[in-house]
């Protein structure tokens, strides 16, 4: 997720811009950038680092110029540099970009553009985008650039200007968003409200597909059929706070509803729905390799934590391979077992927490293959490790992580069916079921999410709860220890996971009347044998909040309530059963008026022991 604006009019446009890029800095952070154009040329200054980099720089230069475009970066390919920082240009630099989102075929174009004599300076695939319109350019640039949007695929919003052209700006959405604002004289384009909003509150939403031409006077729109439309003006009425959140109370619940977009932006150009193949990015994990393993260790904190235990599960299921899981800060002190037959999968939203990077060097000390699964690219764990998957979640600002989840386990899926292909574990048949359920998982999560009133209710009802147990066998298991987590750490009521066959063995002499019991059944196969541990808590009074699989329609007849999620196999259940999790633990914060995206005593990234 990363920020663009832009601005064309009659006042000096580096003040607008990086007023803009401040207000977006929380949509991406690891780098920035400007251009502007003033008499025949396009001045471009971009940095490593925080926007702070840049506006120190601009302080000593003064660059003049009343139509540019800025960026604030979240790098997803290539690290964060000078060089792979926004905007990006043609050789030339006539013609420069700025875009958000992921270039799935960039690649492709890439090779097409070398083997016409272009040359290419970053590792990022938005740099594609500049020398593309390039080829495409002859004297018109919204032409060139509908000639670009038939080629590319993947999610993106771009934004062109050219210096043959200085009386526009080109910009595009698909699947990010992208907004024009309306001034007197001058015109705006930004990722989003907040960058624009002290200078108007009357906007344009881009719809899919739908292309924007702005000058100052004028805003016109094509759609993706190549037809002029016009557009309803929207007037703003949040203010900047809440326009940072898009309008949500809170970063967390914003992010709650980002996992749908994240979830498949993790997917994206990764699984191929009715291909067999599984594209693991650059990591070259070999069959002769992966033979040689004879453990999978998954080593991580917190939440990442709990999304290992699901991955070990399904990696164990379908690729049958052992995995043992251990939180890092334990891994270190206890001499592991550790050799060159272990691949160790790292799992860190920072990428930058203290404990697993030092499980991280433990491991790889003693000869192991590091995988790591992050969020942040160019993080310290992401540069020690061997391969990196990343997770394309955004960025996470809420303490309590949610999308970084969510993502992780479409992450450990990946490499699950990656594995299982290599050791044909899984015929390619079964492979390509699983992925075309996983394609359908953004669905289970809107439909997760749908529920959110219901959920409310109960939270609102029952906040004032003095613990709350969470149950669940094998996966459900794994989660429940992820919604318990999510509960304590935002509301402070004290709450335990157990797996629910290990209740009988001593924790269910808590259970009295009125205690509060949330059991997850998603799972088929152990469905009866929970169903049995829930009559145990309720013949000992418990009040049981149970979330099962639709079509099971029994459990109403023993919880005191149901909610359901979408059928979708076992082992990818998680994705959809968490978010119930997640809205509980957060409606039970809101109602307790706990500060919900800031937690005492916690930090979003802990780069301590
Ligand atoms: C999760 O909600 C917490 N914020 C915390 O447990 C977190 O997952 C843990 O500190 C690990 O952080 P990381 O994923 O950035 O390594």
């Amino acid at each position: 997720m990363c920020g663009i604006v832009g601005y064309i009019g009659n006042k000096q446009a580096i003040p607008v811009l990086i007023e803009g890029l401040q207000k977006l800095e929380y949509r991406g952070y690891d780098s920035a950038g400007i251009a502007v154009y003033n008499q025949g040329k396009i001045n471009i200054r971009k940095f490593k680092g925080r926007l702070s980099v840049l506006e120190e720089h601009l302080k000593k230069e003064t660059i003049e110029g009343s139509l540019g475009i800025g960026h604030t970066r979240w790098a997803t390919h290539g690290e964060p540099s000078d060089i792979n920082s926004h905007p990006h240009s043609n050789v030339s630099g006539d013609i420069v970009v700025v875009h958000n989102g992921i270039i799935e075929n960039y690649m492709q174009i890439k090779k097409f553009l070398k083997e016409k004599g272009y040359e290419f300076i970053s590792e990022t695939d938005t740099e594609v985008l500049a020398h593309y319109v390039d080829y495409f350019y002859n004297g018109d640039l919204i032409e060139a650039v509908k000639n670009v949007l038939e080629k590319v695929r993947g999610s993106y919003a771009f934004a062109v200007i050219s210096k043959s052209e200085p009386d526009k700006i080109v910009c595009v959405r698909k699947e990010n968003p992208l907004i024009v604002g309306v001034g007197e004289g001058e015109n705006f384009i930004a990722s989003d409200i907040p960058a624009i909003l002290n200078h108007t509150r009357k906007i344009y939403l881009l719809n899919e597909n739908e292309l924007a031409i702005i000058t100052k006077d004028s805003i016109s729109f094509i759609n993706e059929e190549g037809k002029n439309i016009e557009k309803d003006i929207f007037e703003v009425s949040w203010d900047v706070a809440a326009a940072e959140k898009s309008g949500f109370e809170h970063f967390m619940i914003k992010e709650i509803h980002e996992q749908p977009k994240a979830v498949k932006d993790t997917m994206t150009s990764r699984i191929i729905a009715d291909q067999a193949s599984i594209k693991l990015d650059d990591i070259k994990l070999t069959k002769e390799e992966l033979e040689k393993f004879s453990k999978v260790f998954i080593i991580a904190c917190g939440t990442a934590f709990h999304a290992g235990m699901v991955g070990k599960y399904v990696i164990e299921k379908l690729a049958r391979i052992p995995v043992e899981v251990d939180i890092a800060s334990e891994f270190r002190y206890r001499s592991p077992i550790v050799d060159d037959k272990t691949l160790t999968i790292i799992i860190s939203q920072s990428g930058e927490t203290l404990d697993t990077l030092a499980a991280l060097k433990e491991a790889k000390k003693n000869g192991s293959r590091i995988l790591s699964i992050v969020n942040v690219v160019g993080s310290s764990i992401a540069r020690e490790s061997h391969d990196v998957l990343y997770t394309w979640a955004g960025p996470e600002i809420a303490v309590a992580s949610t999308k970084a989840y969510t993502t992780q386990l479409i992450a450990l899926y990946t490499v699950a069916l990656y594995m299982a292909k290599l050791k044909g574990t899984l015929t390619d048949a079964q492979i390509t079921e699983i992925k075309n359920e996983m394609m359908e998982l953004p669905n289970q999560i809107e439909v997760a999410l749908s529920h959110k009133a219901t959920i409310q209710k109960f939270a609102t009802k029952n906040s004032n709860a003095r613990d709350i147990f969470y149950l669940g066998r094998g996966i459900d298991y794994a989660v429940a220890l992820e919604g318990s987590l999510k509960l304590k750490e935002i509301s402070y009521i004290h709450s335990e996971a157990y797996a629910a066959g290990e209740l009988k063995h001593g924790t269910i002499a808590l259970i009295e009347k009125g205690t509060i019991v949330v059991a997850l059944l998603t799972q088929d196969a152990l469905y009866e044998k929970t169903l049995s541990n829930i009559k145990e808590v309720k013949a000992r009074g418990a009040f049981v909040f149970a979330i099962a699989k639709e079509g099971n329609t029994d459990i109403e007849t023993v919880a005191d309530y149901t909610l359901y999620i979408p059928e979708v196999s076992d082992i990818l259940s998680p994705i959809a059963s968490v978010i119930p999790l997640q809205l509980l633990a957060y409606y039970m914060a809101v109602e307790k008026g706990c500060d919900v995206d800031k937690p005492r005593n916690l930090a979003k990234s802990v780069t301590v022991e």
